[in-house]
């Protein structure tokens, strides 16, 4: 799924005039911290140069990757049609532009930050081209969240393996509360992904949710061995 045209042409033009050396570089950067899923108490996208980088060579995927997941769950939903997001984590408001593409009558947006420096860049990407009124809110998703509005559709996408693993059951408890409908977790495609997206149906399975997809069930997972799962990352 290729980026909206509005999208692309946006990144290009705040791609323009960064020379593709310093470019490579701060994506290689950038690449080795999400790889190693450091936590060193300092933002992957903290700096305007690794969020350029980013857009750069990250972008196309995860807008790929959380629009073939919205599409999953309108398959499993059809009469879905949020009027309401709330995004956690939003980075350069991939998700907002995924959710507009399907869903071009959603109204409101919220989408929640803690980087200014990727804050700022989602906000002059989306400019006056999204159609929904949004608003994007600073904060740290593991202790800012008590004042946030819920939403019909809530998302947090490749977001908690940048979150301590002891802060993450609380975090998923008051996206669940938030969630007046449905709740989107988009990991990325590796083992500890997918471990962090089993964690996150486990527990909300627990907390009486309905699982919608990849698998429309609340048997434990696997329910037969990994080679047998079309998801299990090889
Ligand atoms: C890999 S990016 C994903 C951005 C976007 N969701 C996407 O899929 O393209 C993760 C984002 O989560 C943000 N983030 C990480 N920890 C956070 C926290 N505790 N509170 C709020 N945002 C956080 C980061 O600053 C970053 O923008």
């Amino acid at each position: 799924m290729e980026l909206p045209a509005s999208l692309r042409q946006g990144v290009e033009r705040l791609l323009e005039n960064v020379p593709l050396a310093v470019l490579k570089q701060a994506a290689k950067t950038l690449s080795d911290r999400y790889r190693a899923e450091l936590r060193d108490g300092r933002l992957h996208m903290a700096e305007d140069l690794a969020v350029k980088a980013y857009l750069a060579t990250r972008l196309p995927a995860t807008y790929a990757a959380i629009r073939a997941s919205l599409d999953a769950l309108s398959d499993a939903k059809p009469a879905f049609q949020p009027r309401t997001l709330l995004d956690v984590g939003a980075g350069p408001g991939t998700v907002l532009w995924a959710a507009t593409d399907l869903w071009p009558d959603l109204e409101q947006a919220v989408l929640f930050e803690a980087s200014a420096a990727v804050r700022k860049v989602g906000e002059t990407l989306a400019g006056n081209t999204i159609a929904a009124q949004s608003r994007w809110l600073a904060g740290d998703a593991t202790i800012d969240l008590a004042d946030i509005e819920p939403a019909d559709l809530v998302t947090c996408a490749y977001v908690l393996d940048e979150i301590a693993p002891a802060s993450l059951p609380k975090l998923i408890d008051r996206l669940w509360q938030l969630t007046g409908d449905t709740l989107l977790s988009v990991e990325p495609g590796t083992p500890a992904g997918w471990q962090r997206i089993l964690a996150v149906r486990r527990q909300l399975i627990e907390a009486g949710a309905h699982v919608l997809a990849p698998c429309a069930h609340q048997a434990p997972c696997p329910p037969v061995q990994p080679d047998l799962c079309p998801f299990f990352p090889r």
